[in-house]
């Protein structure tokens, strides 16, 4: 074979590693409990409406659907969006929102139009990985801030605008990935009058809003910030993340317009029969009511892997009660590294992400985050009594 040289974005040392796709592997094997992912439960698809929605996008507008289209998305379904925000009592027209092929896509955009080589971009500690992953494409510094139990900490984060002056500052306000923390109204309000005194934008990532099935959902950083904050958002977890549809919606004029040229550039334009169906979707169908049947399933769900964790982890593990969202995150006894955990979980046929990836620098962490969305009650007490015993083989070692 030839000899390739592959570019030094892909092969400096510090680009993380793709835990992506050792989850979605993880996830083809059907014998694999995966308590790692990312994945929707599968309950919560609604294969029968979106079948009907697809019939009628091709009977209807069939040629529509298979021409090429635009790279701000088909304007149906993002007036649609807009709209919901402007329910939520969030001021967003259709002219700010672009249609992305999923919100990963969306981290992308941004990140090609934001980051120059060596530009301080700060993150929470821990983060969603794929973010530190995509942001790494364009080679900025990650100054990552911890993360406390009711949000980002609003001392360092000050500390660290004034040291570094960041492009932008990456949160995930609610149900956080991986932690499953929600920021409260007092850390919101403090982070956002610190972020009004900095040249920072916000992206604020929401994935899991919608699934909220406790407590009661706090203000986006849009609402201090306006033009400040551009926020992303996603289909994937309320409808289907087969679809990749997700979006931007940013009022900041300058980078809206470069975010559309880079969408362009990218890949011209979301799948247009896509976006089309989950238009189509959406309007025939009570949207609302879906998301409410998915958060009674995510809700019982969680209480019974709490449940289980209290039952079959040893003395010393902690977990984070989430309010919403899919994850939830351990902190194993001291000494037990994740990375330990995985490596002997998975021969015994059960997969969990470590919390190593999350972090930009912190390795061998005592952290692991299961998803609870996905399973029945059989299988989450199975995966669970597993790792207890994994957990508890390596604490006497
Ligand atoms: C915080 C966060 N952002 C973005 C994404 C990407 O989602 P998608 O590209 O499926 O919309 C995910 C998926 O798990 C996520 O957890």
């Amino acid at each position: 074979m030839k000899k390739v040289k592959i570019s030094q974005r892909m092969t400096k040392p510090n680009f993380p590693a793709d835990f992506l796709a050792t989850i979605l592997e993880a996830n083809a094997d059907p014998t694999v409990i995966n308590l790692g992912g990312g994945m929707p439960n599968v309950h919560s698809f609604p294969v029968k409406a979106m079948e009907a929605a697809a019939d009628k996008v091709m009977k209807k507008r069939g040629v529509m659907a298979l021409q090429y289209s635009n790279a701000k998305g088909y304007a149906p379904l993002r007036d649609f969006i807009a709209e919901r925000y402007r329910q939520r009592g969030i001021d967003v027209d259709i002219s700010e929102i672009i249609i992305t092929n999923g919100s990963q896509q969306a981290l992308d955009i941004f990140s090609a139009v934001m980051i120059d080589p060596g530009d301080n971009v700060i993150v929470e500690n821990p983060s969603y990985f794929a973010a530190l992953q995509v942001f790494h494409l364009y080679d900025p510094v990650i100054v990552p801030i911890n993360l406390n139990k009711d949000g980002i900490d609003v001392a360092q984060l000050e500390e660290k605008i004034a040291e570094t002056s960041p492009q932008f500052v990456y949160m995930i306000p609610n149900f956080q990935n991986p932690t499953g923390i929600t920021y409260s109204d007092k850390v919101r309000e403090e982070a956002a009058e610190v972020l009004q005194k900095s040249n920072a934008i916000v992206l604020e990532d929401n994935p899991y809003e919608a699934l909220r099935f406790e407590g009661r959902a706090g203000k986006s950083f849009s609402c201090y910030l306006g033009e400040q904050c551009c926020m992303l958002g996603t289909f994937s977890k309320t409808v289907s993340p087969g679809m990749r549809i997700g979006w931007i919606a940013c009022k900041q004029k300058d980078i809206y317009d470069k975010m559309v040229t880079c969408k362009s550039a990218m890949d011209m334009h979301t799948n247009m029969f896509g976006q089309m169906v989950m238009y189509q979707y959406l309007k025939d169908n009570n949207f609302d009511e879906q998301i409410a049947e998915t958060c009674k399933l995510y809700k019982h769900n969680a209480e019974f892997m709490l449940a289980c964790i209290k039952k079959y982890f040893p003395e010393g593990a902690h977990v984070h009660k989430p309010e919403g969202g899919m994850f939830m995150w351990v902190t194993l006894p001291e000494g037990v590294r994740g990375i330990d955990v995985q490596a002997a979980a998975i021969k015994k046929g059960v997969a969990v992400i470590p919390g190593d990836p999350f972090y930009e620098y912190e390795r061998n962490v005592n952290t692991i985050r299961l998803n609870f969305a996905s399973f029945s009650d059989k299988i989450i007490d199975k995966g669970v009594r597993i790792l207890g015993e994994v957990i508890r083989d390596l604490l006497h070692k």
